[in-house]
């Protein structure tokens, strides 16, 4: 699917364990140079753990194995000097928990100036220069008498800016952003999903959004991941996944979510939970919960497979496809041809 643009990473076959207890099952995934992918899925279902696995950034005592590529070069295993050039630098990744990114006790200004440092080598006047430039860049108002503030002066949004802004330091060639705006109000939810398409235009970075909203992935991203289970159920880009998903999952997903645009149908959540990843169900982990199940899906376990359209789906009984009129209604205003 990314074959016109070169792979700036490349996942095969990551897995992740906790303590013996596998929680990602061997994730292959591409991010293109420039591209904006979206992942998504139900809490736990291991969007971040993807990520952290990748840049190295799991606790001693979990046990990942696979490849990751940047640019072709191998990071799993890697040492640390290695693994810390590319962090940051060629990837910089905003946290899902905003408190471990932004230091309580110390000044923003320095912050980022500390992050110019570390990753440009700048000080002094071009760093306060460069962190006042980045600043503005993310929309913070007054940015030269707000410098020497601590991020409770700032707003959540404003704190969200911030983290971007320090993520931007090292001009990475992939952001990867998880939730960056689960916490705040729509309004300024809008505003950064904005900030983050303007940047992406500025400097043709890449960008991994991880959000469990899939209106806001709409917004941003060409190309939609689904994670079930620790595993990726279906990939394709965001028209075809909101015109046809095709996955029982993914299909589950569009019809939890309200649509401002089309009939005031009532709201289908998904039946049942996530289930432990101590005790997967067998087979499809989500035949269980799966209005299309039939008895064989409990037994084999499909794969992530390519499909004719462009896609990867990893189901053996898919949603059949829809008419044109039912897709017209799925698609968000903008993604309409
Ligand atoms: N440090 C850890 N130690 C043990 N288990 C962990 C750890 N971090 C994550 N897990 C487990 O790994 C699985 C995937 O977690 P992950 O944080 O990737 O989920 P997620 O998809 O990002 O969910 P959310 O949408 O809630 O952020 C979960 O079962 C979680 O409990
Ligand atoms: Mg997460």
């Amino acid at each position: 699917m990314s074959a016109a643009k070169p792979d700036l990473v490349a996942l095969r076959d990551l897995k992740v364990a906790f303590d013996g207890v596998q929680v990602l099952h061997g994730i292959d995934l591409n991010v293109a140079k420039g591209e904006a992918l979206g992942l998504v899925g139900e809490s736990g279902c291991g969007k971040s753990v993807t990520w952290l696995a990748a840049l190295g950034l799991l606790p001693g005592k979990a046990a990942v194995t696979g490849s990751v590529r940047v640019d072709g070069r191998e990071l799993c295993g890697a040492r640390r000097a290695a693994l810390e050039e590319v962090r940051g630098g060629r990837i910089a990744m905003i946290f899902q928990d905003p408190s471990s990114s932004l230091n309580p006790v110390l000044r923003i200004g320095r912050q980022i100036v500390e992050a110019l440092y570390i990753h440009r080598g700048l000080r002094g006047d071009a760093a306060r220069v460069e962190a006042l430039r980045l600043m503005d860049m993310v929309g913070i108002p007054d940015a030269a008498r707000r410098f020497d503030l601590y991020p409770h002066e700032f707003s959540g949004g404003q704190c969200q800016r911030l983290m971007i802004a320090m993520a931007l330091a090292g001009q990475p060639d992939l952001l990867i952003a998880d939730e960056p705006t689960t916490a705040l109000d729509a309004t300024i939810q809008a505003q950064i999903l904005d900030l983050l398409n303007t940047l992406r235009a500025e400097t043709g970075m890449a960008l991994v959004f991880i959000s469990h909203d899939l209106g806001a992935v709409s917004q941003v991203c060409e190309r939609v991941c689904v994670m079930y289970a620790g595993r990726i159920v279906e990939e394709g880009s965001v028209a075809q996944l909101f015109s046809e998903p095709r996955h029982p999952y993914t299909r589950g997903l569009f019809d939890a979510i309200p649509r401002i645009d089309g009939p005031r149908d009532r709201l289908i959540p998904i039946p049942g939970t996530v289930p432990n990843p101590k005790h997967l169900p067998a087979g499809c982990s989500f035949s269980p919960r799966c209005p299309r199940a039939v008895d064989a899906c409990g037994s084999d376990y499909p794969h992530l497979e390519p499909q004719g359209d462009g896609r990867r789906l990893a189901c053996t009984r898919p949603v059949p496809v829809v008419t044109r009129g039912d897709a017209e209604r799925r698609i968000p205003e903008g993604l309409m041809s």
